[in-house]
């Protein structure tokens, strides 16, 4: 199923830039922005203009990217790599929860001490080739978490989702929203019921959007009403994307997706998560751990230009959450599905998957 959308993307040579569609501006306008130096990487990232674990990925690797484009092609390889350190260390501040941010400035990192360029255009070349691998290495994976997943959907199925784990939230396709399209290819029929994801509305701007774009069935519904939904026998699973998922299986997610993962066990419905193994933090050994982004208030109190609340009126906005890894599933991933995810499935895992 071909997306008609472009979530982000080179254009021109070393001295180019990245174009993304502005997530902040959907669904009333699709626009196109051209994104050009570190600092406006940050912006976009921090504000939500691009969003989702792996499209963080692929921006961040892009921003590595733009970050020496200041540096001369003639200067010597040590400025470029000083200047390396210092944009990654200044990305790696933009947003704390989705790894794969740190994942791939690692990444680049890595790629820049094995280079042994002789100079920094050298550097500067093979550094513009791995940020583009890792766009196109993302989008094959979100493809492949579809074929491992599509059959987890049943004929006729219902299926919740939230937050945004589409093809907007990665270089391509998506991981959850990557079951349904591949699901789609195959000719099954299947419902979705998007949860519209407050405060951000990333369910109600974004997947509806998406999936309405590419013909699939879609409700909207606020996220209080799944458990209703539940109830009623209309959802037959759930399956949502992952930020971070430590080495015992529990997996960070959009605020709210914890109480969906409870819901659905209290209903006897299969909870799936579907991420990519760049969504994996084996260094992090419980969801304890996992550093969980604190936004503005005004997210909450104002959202979107208009007073809801009182003024100065005390405000909690986590953005994100931790599900335990004995409320999931499965995980499926790019190179198979892990059953009732604990740390030793997940360890044996990666020894069998490296
Ligand atoms: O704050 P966001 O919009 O970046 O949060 C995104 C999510 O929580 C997604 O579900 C997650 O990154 C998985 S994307 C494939």
């Amino acid at each position: 199923m071909t997306i008609n959308f472009t979530t982000i993307q080179w254009v021109g040579g070393i001295n180019g830039h990245v174009e993304m569609i502005d997530q902040t501006l959907l669904p009333n306008e699709a626009r196109m922005i051209a994104v050009r130096d570190e600092q406006a990487m940050w912006q976009a990232i921090k504000t939500l203009q691009v969003r989702g674990a792996p499209a963080i990925g692929v921006a961040a690797a892009y921003g590595v990217v733009l970050g020496l484009q200041t540096i001369p092609d003639q200067a010597p390889t040590e400025e470029a790599l000083a200047q390396l350190d210092r944009v990654r260390e200044y990305l790696a501040t933009s947003r704390p929860t989705a790894v794969n941010l740190f994942w791939a400035l690692n990444r680049m990192a890595g790629t820049a001490r094995d280079t042994h360029a002789s100079d920094a255009g050298q550097l500067k070349s093979r550094l513009l080739t791995e940020a583009n691998t890792i766009r196109d290495e993302d989008a094959a994976m979100c493809r492949a978490i579809g074929r491992y997943g599509w059959q987890l959907i049943p004929e006729n199925a219902g299926v919740l989702t939230h937050c945004n784990a589409g093809g907007l939230a990665t270089a391509e396709y998506g991981t959850a929203l990557a079951l349904m399209y591949t699901a789609k290819e195959q000719g099954r029929s299947f419902h979705v019921f998007a949860d519209e994801t407050r405060p951000l509305l990333q369910g109600a701007r974004l997947t509806a959007w998406e999936l309405a774009q590419a013909g699939i069935d879609v409700t909207l519904i606020c996220d209080n009403m799944a458990g209703l939904l539940m109830r009623q026998g209309k959802i037959h699973l759930v399956v949502t994307g992952a930020d971070r998922i430590a080495a015992n299986g529990d997996a960070a997610n959009k605020i709210g997706t914890y109480s969906v993962a409870v819901l659905a066990h209290a209903h006897n419905i299969p909870f799936y998560i579907a991420a990519p193994t760049s969504t994996f933090d084996l260094a992090t050994p419980s969801g304890d751990q996992i550093p969980i982004e604190e936004r503005h208030p005004d997210e909450i109190t104002k959202p979107f230009g208009a007073s809801i609340a009182p003024a100065g009126i005390g405000v909690f906005n986590p953005a994100f959450d931790v599900t335990p890894h004995h409320r999931i599933t499965a995980i499926i991933t790019e190179k198979g599905i892990i059953q009732n995810p604990d740390e030793i499935r997940i360890r044996d895992f990666f020894k069998t998957n490296n």
